[in-house]
């Protein structure tokens, strides 16, 4: 896949990456078949720049994040970090590089350890900086300061806060490592709508300050419009469209990026209801031969039906997998 910038530019890339569950059934637990949560997937993250990960539920996103921070073993493809291929590193020589990457989940509760107090959690992650006492308790105040938490926070247990501002100790959390690289997976949907605009509003300030580079996935396209530099646009464990973000926003070309943005509720209020996509979006279990689109699809052709497409180029920095385009 070939999409703009040099190499020294790209903090992360993943080529052709594929990740199949098998299905277990019977009395000899045979496999019975295989869930294609991702199938041939290829990214890129650049260097203090965001990729949006965009797409319905189950089309693999979650996946795709695990499979990147080597929670999960790809069956097949690579995975480069600084141009450093990563994909069979052991748990050891990958100690260094997990330190770089970090995730801030949905749920930042199920992160946070209940019984220790937000400065204990912070100084968790100081501790494999290796930092001494005085050192690491200057970088709690100022871990806190950079998140718009107060210094009390330290001494506070996470129940005792509101769900923005835990996911703001989530994020101190993941920087407390000093990552390059956050993968966000849908960071703010479990939040009230004014405090995701100030959750978003906190990344984007960060990513300023500490040159971060975020894989940020999320149903709230915009969101992803606001935030993206890059957007790819998954379905059924496949990327259908791949380009800049205005690029996939103004001049999309896949069927079903279409349909996805048609689905955005207007954002000022007259301009016309949300189109929903029709039907439900196929198991990932066998999918059919053919495009993974087919069955939704208005423009289906006897050959997206016979023959998979790859993703191809489709203009500057634009790229689609569709026989029509
Ligand atoms: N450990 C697993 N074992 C079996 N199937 C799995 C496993 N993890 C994910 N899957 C399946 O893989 C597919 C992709 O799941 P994934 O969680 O990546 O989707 P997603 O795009 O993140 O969805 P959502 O938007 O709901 O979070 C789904 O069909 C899911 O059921
Ligand atoms: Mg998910």
């Amino acid at each position: 896949m070939t999409l703009p910038g040099a190499d020294e530019n790209v903090l992360l890339k993943v080529e052709a990456i594929k990740k199949y569950f098998p299905v277990r059934g019977g009395f000899f637990q045979r496999v019975r078949g295989r869930i294609k949560a991702v199938d041939g997937v290829d990214l890129e993250i650049q260097k203090g720049k965001t990729l949006g990960l965009v797409g319905e539920s189950g089309c693999g996103k979650s996946t795709v994040a695990r499979l990147i921070l080597k929670l999960l073993e790809p069956d097949s493809g690579r995975i480069l970090y600084n141009q450093k291929e990563i994909t069979r590193l052991t748990e050891r020589q990958m100690r260094p590089i997990r330190r770089e990457m970090q995730i801030i989940f949905q749920d930042p509760m199920g992160a946070l350890n209940p019984r220790m107090t937000v400065g204990s959690v912070l100084q968790e992650g100081l501790m494999v900086l290796g930092l001494e006492n005085k050192k690491r308790r200057e970088r709690v105040a100022q871990l806190l300061y950079l998140v718009g938490l107060p210094d009390e926070a330290a001494r506070m247990y996470p129940h005792e806060f509101s769900g923005g501002q835990r996911q703001r100790i989530g994020i101190a959390r993941a920087l407390s490592v000093e990552p390059s690289l956050l993968v966000c997976d849908e960071p703010i949907s479990a939040l009230d709508v004014s405090i995701q605009a100030q959750i978003i509003n906190l990344l984007k300030e960060l990513q300023e300050r500490l040159s971060l580079s975020y894989l940020f996935i999320s149903h709230d396209l915009n969101v992803v419009g606001y935030l993206c530099d890059w957007c790819a646009v998954m379905y059924l464990g496949q990327v259908m469209e791949y380009g800049s973000t205005d690029m996939i926003f103004e001049r999309h070309m896949h069927p079903y990026t279409k349909a996805l943005l048609a689905s955005v509720p207007a954002r000022e209020p007259g301009k016309g209801l949300p189109i929903p996509l029709e039907g439900d979006v196929p198991s990932p279990l066998n999918p059919p031969p053919g495009c993974r689109f087919q069955g939704r699809c208005p423009m289906v052709e006897e050959r997206c039906r016979k023959h998979e497409i790859d993703l191809h180029e489709a203009g500057e920095c634009h790229l689609v997998r569709c026989w029509k385009v």
